[in-house]
């Protein structure tokens, strides 16, 4: 609840450079553009900053997941330079929409599934300073007369669904249905933020519509039918600036250069595409391996929209009691724990494949004073229909991570050394230049078939849609203190 936007506003875009050409690994060399993730510089915060922040933290991941229930003109691969806010806390990167088209930040989330924008309209505190949606500016809009909203643990948007022209990464879907929102809670957006785009499967999306992934990867207009990410971390970077480039965000490829070895590929369990689900099948912490529940309380959703790792109470304690002299928070830390900073951690995750450490600095996600931090996992309640470990930026900094579409599955490889140069290294922030479309998609083309795939639309006419996905956490702060 005390999310501030107080964020400076350099309202700098991320960088498109039109028709790059990718040096993927496919015989025909695909156009593409480029757009960068990006980050800004954290502020120092007390305790009790943070510890507002990781309750609120804490309570948007648990309402995000307690959830009741073309033609292509050519194939194409692109990708999307990515920000870092506030010293890992989120992901964003940017897409244009309308006629003429405008370039909008929006969180990369593969949590939900999605899109909204704050509207013109947004007469909140929290669309102040924010670039928003105006839809009469744009000759392509189709107003939709459906209402649209989204709750989270400490706020909502709410507006309504319209249609129009997306473009992202050098493709573009000309009928997108996406939340214009003119109603928006105060801690959901940050500037240059300018709402959330959704990457997970049409079954979660509050909307009903297709998400611009969903429908670019169904209609074939991707070489590889799938996406990826390289995050950076600059949450031990006492020098972060609260945008800074964020990694990689790729659509329709891999990126070669920003990954090693072979990617490790784990099917969606009961190939259940809605979030990006795994199984986790191995924690250890300090070398020790930690009980793990086996069925539905061993499910993760790999969340690039969530900050940290939330999972059920006893295996969290059982990671912490690995570690000398932690314990539990209380008050705004309940659910989470503090152990001495000079205790180097090392926790690994496995999904049935390989296993993956996490780094010390991603463990240590805060530090409360001089000798105390707060461990980056905390015990997370999601509910009966809803993953129960969900697996965020803390895990993800230190993979390179694929969501491929079909087969249904989500893939991790070790970083190359490229990748992790760019890790805590202060770089300019490029700024949004809209190129043109690689390739062109239609979300019209049928009705979508879970089973094969097909490409997909759902009917909007369903009324107020009600969700609880959520984005995850806005932000907020990241320095930590001394
Ligand atoms: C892969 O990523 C590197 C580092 O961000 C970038 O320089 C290169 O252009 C990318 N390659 C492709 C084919 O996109
Ligand atoms: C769409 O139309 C509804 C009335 O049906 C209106 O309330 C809403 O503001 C319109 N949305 C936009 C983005 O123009
Ligand atoms: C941040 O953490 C990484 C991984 O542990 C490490 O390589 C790097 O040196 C750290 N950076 C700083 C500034 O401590
Ligand atoms: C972390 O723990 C794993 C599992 O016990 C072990 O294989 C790995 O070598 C450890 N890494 C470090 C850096 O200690």
């Amino acid at each position: 609840m005390v999310f501030s936007s107080s964020l400076s506003h350099l309202a700098m875009l991320v960088s498109l450079s039109a028709n790059t050409v990718l040096a993927a690994p496919r015989p025909s060399s695909p156009q593409s553009l480029s757009m960068n993730l990006k980050r800004r510089a954290p502020e120092a915060r007390s305790a009790d900053e943070i510890g507002t922040w990781a309750q609120a933290h804490k309570l948007n991941v648990e309402a995000k997941y307690r959830k009741t229930a073309s033609s292509v003109e050519k194939r194409s691969t692109g990708q999307n330079l990515v920000v870092n806010q506030k010293a890992d806390s989120s992901f964003f990167g940017s897409l244009a929409v309308g006629t003429p088209p405008v370039a909008y930040d929006v969180i990369l989330d593969t949590g939900s599934a999605d899109l909204w924008l704050a509207s013109s309209e947004c007469a909140a505190s929290a669309c102040d300073g924010v670039p928003t949606f105006k839809s009469s500016d744009s000759s392509t809009f189709q107003n939709k007369s459906t209402e649209f909203s989204i709750t989270y643990g400490s706020g909502a948007a709410a507006g309504s669904l319209g249609e129009d022209v997306v473009q992202m990464a050098g493709f573009s879907v000309s009928n997108q249905v996406f939340g214009v929102c003119d109603q928006v809670s105060d801690n959901l957006l940050n500037s240059p933020v300018s709402g959330l785009l959704g990457l997970a499967f049409q079954t979660i999306a509050s909307s009903g519509a297709s998400p611009l992934w969903e429908t670019l990867a169904s209609s074939g207009a991707w070489d590889q039918p799938l996406m990826a990410f390289q995050l950076t971390r600059f949450n031990n970077d006492s020098k972060a600036t609260d945008l800074e480039p964020g990694g990689t965000f790729t659509m329709g490829t891999t990126n070669t250069s920003l990954y090693t070895g072979d990617i490790d590929y784990n099917d969606i369990p009961d190939n259940d595409e809605s979030y990006w689900l795994q199984t986790v099948s191995s924690i250890t912490s300090q070398g020790n391996t930690i009980t793990i529940s086996s069925g539905s309380s061993a499910l993760a959703a790999i969340d690039t929209g969530t900050t940290l790792i939330g999972g059920p109470a006893d295996a969290v304690a059982e990671i912490y009691s690995n570690i000398p002299n932690s314990e539990a928070g209380t008050g705004q830390l309940d659910g989470y724990y503090i152990y001495p900073c000079s205790t180097t951690v090392n926790v690994t995750m496995a999904f049935g494949g390989k296993s993956w450490a996490i780094s010390n600095a991603d463990f240590q996600a805060e530090q409360l004073n001089s000798n105390t931090c707060m461990g980056a996992f905390f015990s997370l309640d999601t509910g009966d229909n809803a993953p129960s470990w969900i697996v965020g930026d803390t895990f993800l900094k230190n993979v390179y991570s694929v969501f491929r579409y079909n087969p249904a599955s989500v893939g991790f490889a070790e970083l190359s050394s490229e990748a992790l140069a760019m890790n805590g290294v202060n770089a300019a922030v490029p700024s949004a230049t809209i190129g043109s479309a690689a390739a062109t998609v239609s979300a019209t083309a049928g009705a979508r078939d879970a089973n094969n795939g097909a490409a997909s639309f759902h009917s909007l006419s369903t009324g107020p849609v009600l969700s609880l996905l959520a984005i995850t956490l806005t932000i907020l702060f990241s320095s930590r203190l001394v």
